[in-house]
């Protein structure tokens, strides 16, 4: 992902009709009406909407109404799109986005707790030696309320640490292991990572994480957890109320994310569709 050659304001977003896009919370996120991204994205749409994307870190599009092809195709104007695992009844499959639900292989809602799940504030995938550079779920099945996601951004965190600790940051790496099942392959990362695209630096921390090299676990473990504190306190984080046929692209690179079990998780359906696009190495 390349950024236009002037950071734009959300609200001069070329080709897109007024009132487009507004600003959601002072930790992120953005607005962006009167685009139908079921359609083909003009060159200039897409440089705008990598613009909001750098500037907001959470672009929210509202109404949408996409086939997960069309979704997968939306996608794919951004990078290199993850095929998706076989797992709860879906096949690996290219070229569509693939489904993302609190339902069993019966169609029934559930609630799955456990060590991996999304209701820990995580980055995707960030046990891969090159984690996905966006995510976007689009929403298809909501709770009549709640069902919400937050959003905490690492920029914002990573810059009111003080100086010291930026000091003491400086260098250190952080391993990183599926949570879901700790024998798979893992990946080292640096704990402020630095932006490809707009250079700023970033916590590189979450779920998955499972120490820091050259530190005694205890300790590890211990800073992880301070720093995760630190970085998801309100005044970092914004909260998306889910709206049917909203999608939402957020930038993985300077986010965590959660699901929030605040409805009925085992009476209402929520279902998303999603896509992953690939990132690059972090450093
Ligand atoms: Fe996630």
């Amino acid at each position: 992902m390349s950024a236009p050659g002037s950071r734009m304001d959300a609200q001069s977003i070329a080709g897109i009709k007024q009132p487009a896009a507004g600003r959601l919370s002072p930790a992120g996120g953005v607005r962006i009406a009167g685009i139908d991204l079921a359609r083909p994205l003009s060159p200039l749409a897409k440089d705008a909407v990598v613009a909001a994307l750098l500037a907001h870190h959470v672009v929210v599009f509202p109404g949408q109404a996409l086939m997960r092809e069309q979704q997968f195709a939306f996608a794919a104007n951004f990078g290199e799109v993850e095929a998706h695992g076989a797992h709860r009844g879906e096949s690996k499959r290219y070229g569509v986005a693939h489904v993302l639900s609190n339902l069993d292989a019966d169609g029934q809602p559930v609630f799955r707790m456990s060590r991996a799940a999304n209701y820990h504030w995580h980055t995707d995938k960030p046990y891969h030696p090159a984690p996905p550079l966006l995510t976007m779920l689009h929403a298809v099945e909501l709770p009549p309320s709640g069902g919400d996601t937050e959003f905490a951004n690492l920029a914002l965190a990573y810059d009111a640490l003080p100086a010291a600790a930026k000091q003491r940051l400086a260098g250190l790496r952080v391993a990183f292991r599926p949570a879901f099942d700790s024998s798979l392959p893992g990946a080292v990362h640096p704990l402020v990572r630095t932006h490809p695209d707009t250079g700023r630096k970033s916590l590189y921390i979450g779920n998955h994480s499972t120490g820091v090299l050259g530190l005694p676990e205890a300790a590890g473990a211990a800073l992880l957890a301070e720093l995760l504190a630190h970085a998801t306190q309100p005044g970092f984080v914004y909260t998306h109320r889910w709206r049917l046929g909203d999608l939402v692209m957020w930038d993985n690179r300077c986010l965590l994310h959660r699901a929030v079990a605040n409805y009925e998780v085992t009476r209402h359906r929520r279902v998303m569709h999603r896509s992953v696009v690939k990132g690059t190495v972090p450093c």
